[in-house]
């Protein structure tokens, strides 16, 4: 089938990013981004490119190149459905916060809601593409949806997971490692393989069956989650012995049967999707009572949690075993550098203890309003609205934050974090002035020189 027309389902980190560069990089195909969020699909259409509602580098102009000339954002989902040869899914799949599989499992229902929608609307034959990320054998219920129409219309489904990180989005998407196309009909493979013909090399478009392609995207994503777990641990046990964890990972990496990347120790991993995702392929496992399968992915996660925890356990006992009325400055809130977004972000978790602990918490981030501070801090519902808003400052600029404090505790990874006048810093805090450096970023001898107490991870 020739693609001319696109739907995408979902105006998200991923929908978003991904249907911007297929627009670009395919100036003949119209592409339609929906969603039922209004308000988002209206800051997509914002004149003013700042506000998109997602930041990523290199994204508002790719934006401003496309938008009314074949991109476009609306919340008319069925009339872009109705018009559309292929439709992606790319709405949210969080972990289910109810019923069978709490806490574990991810919860379809977004995705249900879309094949429905679809079912309803269509009056001819579409490709579906599952670009949301998706348990095993997800494709089987779509399909079982989509089939019982009754309105003999031919739906492909196709199973295209996204590997793109947040921060480097555009770039991932640019340059792909690779593309995974998994279905059962080669036309519909080859169809969208065509539309990431126009940029990507056809050796980097691999072809699977349905099964092993949405498998390979939650198990790409423990890999790499394995990783960060795996050095953290080892970031502890180089605390106790003087090893460094830096010279180890380099001392490793270099092995190229392991490899540099993703050896950074950090307070911890974040974001929407290695946690939900682990703990999926957990509870994936477990249904088909792979316990042992279950058990090693899920220390994963144990090992994530513990790697928060400590830090802010470290943090308390270095300050003399109490935070109590202490202002701990934190730099830092979202999960990564260059995103605005929080979801599960370690500083999330490591805040609420120290608030726990009676701390009161200074925040900034270059990129995080700061409503959303007290979003994320409420929706652990640790302590009441009003306890979380009187013990939490938000600020603008860096240098207002630190003021007074009694400690620094970086916890993302910001290029600009490097380059502020640490000097000025230690001037403005209560002494002596200590930095939790979560993300091992600054240089501890210059920081040592002026004077502060300096604590890295796995140093
Ligand atoms: P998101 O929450 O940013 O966006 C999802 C959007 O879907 C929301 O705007 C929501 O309003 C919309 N939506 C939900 N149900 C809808 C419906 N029935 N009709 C229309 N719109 C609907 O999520 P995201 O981060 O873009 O993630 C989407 C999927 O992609 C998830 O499965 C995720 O695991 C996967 N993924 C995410 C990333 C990432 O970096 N964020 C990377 C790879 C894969
Ligand atoms: C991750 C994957 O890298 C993407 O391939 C995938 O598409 C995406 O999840 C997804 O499915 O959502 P993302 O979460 O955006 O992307 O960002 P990462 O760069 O993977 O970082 C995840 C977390 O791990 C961050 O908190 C980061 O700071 C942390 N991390 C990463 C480390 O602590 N150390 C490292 O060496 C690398």
């Amino acid at each position: 089938m020739k693609i001319t027309k696109i739907c995408c389902i979902g105006a998200g980190y991923v929908g978003g990013p991904t249907m911007a560069v297929i627009a670009k990089k395919n100036p003949n195909i119209k592409v339609t981004i929906v969603d039922i969020n209004a308000d988002r699909i209206a800051a997509w259409n914002d004149e003013d490119v700042s506000k998109l509602p997602i930041y990523e580098p290199g994204l508002a102009e790719i934006v401003q190149e496309t938008r009314h000339k074949n991109l476009f954002f609306s919340t008319e989902i069925d009339k872009a459905i109705d018009e559309s040869e292929m439709i992606f899914i790319s709405v949210n799949t969080p972990t289910k916060t109810y019923g069978k599989g709490k806490g574990m499992a991810a919860d379809l229902k977004y995705i249900e809601l879309c094949a429905r929608n679809i079912a309803d609307v269509a009056k001819t034959d579409k490709i579906v593409v599952e670009k949301s990320t998706l348990p095993v054998r997800t494709a089987e219920a779509i399909k079982s949806i989509l089939h019982h129409t009754g309105n003999s219309i031919n739906f492909h489904i196709l199973s295209n997971p996204e590997f793109l990180a947040e921060g480097t989005a555009v770039n991932d998407l640019l340059y792909p490692d690779r593309v995974l196309i998994g279905g059962e009909s080669i036309d519909a493979i080859e169809s969208l393989a065509s539309v990431y013909g126009s940029w990507v090399p056809d050796d980097k478009i691999l072809r699977t069956n349905l099964w092993s392609s949405e498998l390979s995207k939650l198990t790409a994503n423990a890999f790499l989650a394995q990783r960060v777990s795996s050095i953290n641990s080892i970031s502890e046990l180089c605390e106790q012995t003087g090893a460094d964890v830096n010279e180890v990972a380099k001392a490793i990496g270099l092995d190229s049967r392991i490899g540099p990347k993703f050896l950074k120790a950090s307070v911890g991993f974040g974001g929407s999707c290695f946690q939900k995702d682990i703990l999926n392929l957990v509870y994936i496992a477990r249904s088909y009572a792979l316990n042992e399968v279950a058990d090693y992915w899920e220390q994963v996660i144990i090992m994530n949690d513990h790697q928060k925890r400590r830090f802010a356990d470290r943090l308390i006992k270095t300050l003399y075993n109490t935070v109590s009325g202490k202002k701990i400055a934190i730099l830092g809130w979202a999960f990564k550098k260059d995103t605005n977004d929080t979801r599960e972000s370690a500083a999330i978790y490591v805040a609420d203890h120290l608030l726990s602990e009676q701390a009161q918490i200074s925040v900034f981030d270059p990129k995080v309003p700061c409503e959303k501070v007290l979003i994320d801090l409420n929706y652990l519902n640790t302590r009441t609205e009003k306890e979380n808003e009187s013990a939490t400052e938000c600020h603008q600029d860096p240098y207002e934050a630190v003021k007074d404090a009694h400690a620094v505790a970086v916890l993302t990874e910001w290029d600009e974090f490097k380059s502020y006048d640490w000097k000025a810093i230690y001037n403005k805090m209560k002494k002596p002035a200590f930095i939790f450096d979560g993300r091992n970023l600054l240089n501890k001898d210059e920081m040592n020189a002026i004077g502060f107490e300096y604590h890295a991870i796995g140093q």
